[in-house]
């Protein structure tokens, strides 16, 4: 979808359709959609536009993510107005322009447009600062127009060709402009992450996985380096190792760095970890065969920390952050690894393997103590972990947060409330650490069924704590994954959740 911003009138602006908005409970719309009601007297004595028309006979109320469809029978150089509803005024928020943009895009594409126009929502009348609002803007029409087609043999040919943002102000021009551009490079971004979230499992597997990284590193200027398994061993590994030993697909270790201009080579840098389990049977402790198919999400952290490093480098972000994503593939077979093994892993520590299924903080443990070469500021790592973090807090609700530093923590919360990402910290209780501790090994993998989502944390805290501990927040995303529906910007199948929530974290430290 081509972007372009342009001072004028959103009602003389030729197009397939035009988008404007509207707050709940408003009956005579006021700015520019007042001007398209205006416009939009029909009838020979109408004395009431269409949009009036449309709320006065109770067919639209601005609802948030309601789209109010009108024909103009020629009274405008196009043939439809779609309103998009914002919903109350007083709960207004950049997230909701978002929403309330995806909606009303997506709307357009199914009903074929090509050209669509629209307006800033929220610089107007909703009061936002208008670089911002127009970010927003833009992103939410990327992200709620998106498809994943890849898969299909005749891919639907309905798609939206251009997107006008119109802006009547011309002294808001230029941040309209520069807004629309930032949405552009977080949504692509968010939207790649999505695409390999959906590819299926025979297609993306680590070698491909890290393929892909590569081709996008060279293609956004950041540095890729992948290992590969003989430097996975090398390294010492074990987790990674362990987890990968069942496949027919070799583990890869990918980094990716953003290193700014001028910039010191060894500027303590953000670290961004991502789980990249490319399909997660559960290996030998295998899961039941209903809903595994849904275990090629198992690497959306992976993908996270995937769009938000594109992003990052799209949008030039003035500080060092590196991107690292261990890659496997957790099968059951002749050479996997089982339950009773005892994994000695990078930082030394040993782990008795009570289930294959507690895979991902195996490799996961590996990737923090690798982050501790690199003194970072602050790590986060996100992880689609457990199911009992998708029992506490919800399918598509929230994810789960757990931090050794509070500042750091909030940091994070900060910027997740911003974007719309919800988390919610959880605590991290010396309890937890009691129960993964092993009588033959160190520590072991999984702390039994209660409390399952504090002790898979407490599991990765053991890899943090003690000689060269850094800023720490890990985020269980286990439940965000998918959802269920299109609504607002977003659409049925992968979220691409928290790619926007890591790049809002490093403009803002
Ligand atoms: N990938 C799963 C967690 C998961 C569950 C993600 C549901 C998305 C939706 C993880 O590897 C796993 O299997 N966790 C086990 C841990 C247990 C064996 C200690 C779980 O949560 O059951
Ligand atoms: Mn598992
Ligand atoms: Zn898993």
């Amino acid at each position: 979808m081509r972007i372009s911003v342009v001072q004028g009138q959103i009602q003389a602006t030729p197009a397939d359709a035009i988008i404007v908005n509207l707050f709940e409970g408003v009956t005579a719309p006021g700015g520019a959609t007042g001007a398209v009601d205006a416009a939009l007297r029909l009838g020979s004595a109408a004395d009431r536009g269409a949009i009036s028309q449309l709320i006065h006979l109770g067919d639209f109320s601005g609802k948030l993510n309601e789209v109010g469809v009108i024909h103009t029978h020629d009274a405008l150089p196009v043939p439809r107005v779609l309103v998009a509803g914002l919903g109350e005024r007083d709960k207004f928020t950049l997230d909701r322009i978002r929403q309330a943009s995806g909606a009303a895009v997506r709307k357009a594409r199914e009903l074929g447009c090509k050209r669509v126009a629209t307006i800033v929502h929220g610089s107007g009348i909703g009061g936002l600062e208008p670089q911002q609002a127009a970010q927003a803007t833009v992103e939410g029409a990327l992200m709620g127009s998106y498809q994943f087609t890849e898969h299909k043999s005749q891919p639907s040919e309905k798609s939206i060709e251009e997107l006008i943002i119109v802006e009547y102000d011309s002294t808001k021009l230029s941040a309209v402009r520069a807004g629309a551009q930032a949405g552009e490079v977080v949504a692509q971004a968010v939207n790649a992450a999505r695409m390999l979230i959906n590819r299926a499992p025979n297609v993306l597997y680590p070698e491909s996985f890290a393929q892909a990284a590569r081709e996008m590193a060279e293609q956004y200027g950041l540095r890729c380096t992948v290992l590969a398994q003989a430097e996975i061993a090398e390294a010492g590994m074990g987790g990674v190792l362990a987890v990968s030993q069942g496949s027919q697909r070799p583990p890869r270790f990918v980094i990716l760095e953003h290193m700014p201009e001028g910039q010191p080579e060894d500027a303590p840098p953000l670290v961004f970890i991502g789980k990249g389990v490319t399909f997660d049977t559960g290996g030998i402790s295998i899961k039941p065969s209903e809903g595994m198919s849904t275990m090629k999400a198992d690497m959306s952290g992976a993908a996270a920390v995937f769009g938000a490093m594109q992003a990052i480098a799209g949008l030039k972000v003035p500080q060092r952050v590196i991107g690292l994503i261990p890659l496997v593939e957790n099968m059951p077979s002749g050479t996997a690894f089982r339950p009773g093994d005892v994994i000695t892993m990078m930082s030394g520590l040993t782990v008795e393997v009570i289930s294959t299924d507690a895979e991902g903080r195996l490799i996961l443990a590996d990737a923090l103590h690798y982050a501790k070469r690199y003194r970072p500021r602050g790590v986060v790592d996100l992880a689609t972990l457990t199911g009992a973090c998708v029992i506490a807090l919800g399918e598509g609700v929230a994810a789960g947060v757990f931090s050794n530093h509070d500042g750091w923590c909030a940091a994070m919360l900060k910027a997740a409330d911003a974007q719309g990402e919800r988390m919610w910290r959880l605590p991290l209780y010396p309890e937890y650490g009691e129960r993964i501790k092993s009588d033959v090994a160190d520590i072991k993998n999984s702390g039994g069924r209660t409390g399952g989502v504090g002790t898979s944390a407490y599991f990765l805290y053991r890899f943090v704590q003690g000689e060269g501990e850094y800023p720490w927040a890990h985020v269980d995303m286990a439940g965000m994954t998918f959802s269920a529906e299109d609504r607002g910007y977003l659409v049925k199948g992968a979220m691409g959740y928290g790619v926007r929530t890591l790049v809002a974290l490093a403009q803002a430290e």
